[in-house]
């Protein structure tokens, strides 16, 4: 698939998860995962740089009380422990570029077995960003209940960012023009091919709208979830 032109909208797909018989959508978590047979929606939470995957997950964790595990500052946090590999983490993050998904991957099993046994779910905010990441996830952990994709325009982003950027009390070392640059010219040149992966589990949302407005489409998809959870 060609990569995708940086003003070209994804097309929005409803959200069909089709169940084995006498099977929910979160069952095959017991059979295929590594985590032990409970059931907890993963959620993976997908989008350009800036466009609010952050901002809406807290909203996420205020209202259904899940783990929000964000890739972005898992390896942040490696980085300020100032190891060998932090460093390099750094420089990576730096220029805007992927980090190796087998740090990525490390990070995120590390995170959900030290919440396995309290979580009611995991938020993985950031992840897949490749089509070869969210293969990798699938087969060593679980595979995704359900997907939410938010979508804006590249200009939305990057003035998200450089808003944020200049607001913030300490600013983000990628939180630069260019690395901004290269962040969303990374983004659309993996994100198609992410997204085709899963055309029947992914659910579109607009964000260009406020917060709220992007909150509310996020329950749409999420409180069915949670209430067939619930009723299991
Ligand atoms: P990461 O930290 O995940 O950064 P990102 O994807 O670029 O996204 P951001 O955190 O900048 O933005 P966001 O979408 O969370 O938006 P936010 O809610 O903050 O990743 C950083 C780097 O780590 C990557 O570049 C890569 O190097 C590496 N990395 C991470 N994951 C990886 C992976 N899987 N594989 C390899 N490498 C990986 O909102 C932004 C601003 O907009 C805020 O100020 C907010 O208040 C505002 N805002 C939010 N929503 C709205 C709205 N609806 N209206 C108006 N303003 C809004």
């Amino acid at each position: 698939m060609p990569p995708k032109k940086l003003n070209q909208p994804v097309k929005s797909e409803e959200v069909v998860v089709k169940e084995p018989p006498g099977c929910n959508i979160f069952c095959h978590m017991a059979t295929h995962s590594h985590l032990p047979p409970v059931q907890k929606p993963i959620v993976w939470i997908l989008g350009g740089p800036g466009v609010g995957k952050g901002t809406q997950c807290h909203k996420i964790v205020a209202k259904y009380g899940f783990t929000h595990l964000s890739t972005g500052d898992l390896l942040r946090d490696e980085v300020k422990t100032g190891s060998d590999l932090g460093k390099n983490i750094a420089g990576i993050i730096k220029r805007g570029e992927l980090v190796p998904n087998d740090v990525v991957l490390g990070l995120v099993k590390q995170a959900i077995e030290k919440n396995k046994a309290t979580s009611k779910g995991f938020l993985i905010d950031g992840y897949p960003r490749e089509k070869s990441q969210g293969e990798a996830f699938e087969k060593t952990i679980a595979p995704a209940s359900t997907i939410l994709y938010f979508e804006a325009a590249p200009e939305t982003m990057r003035q998200r960012i450089l808003h944020r950027a200049a607001n913030a009390k300490e600013r983000r070392f990628d939180d630069t023009e260019e690395a901004i640059q290269i962040r969303l010219k990374t983004f659309y040149e993996n994100n198609d091919r992410v997204l085709a992966q899963y055309p029947h589990k992914f659910k579109a949302i607009n964000a260009e709208r406020t917060v709220d407005e992007v909150f509310k489409d996020v329950g749409a998809v999420l409180d069915p979830i949670v209430s067939s959870l619930q009723y299991a």
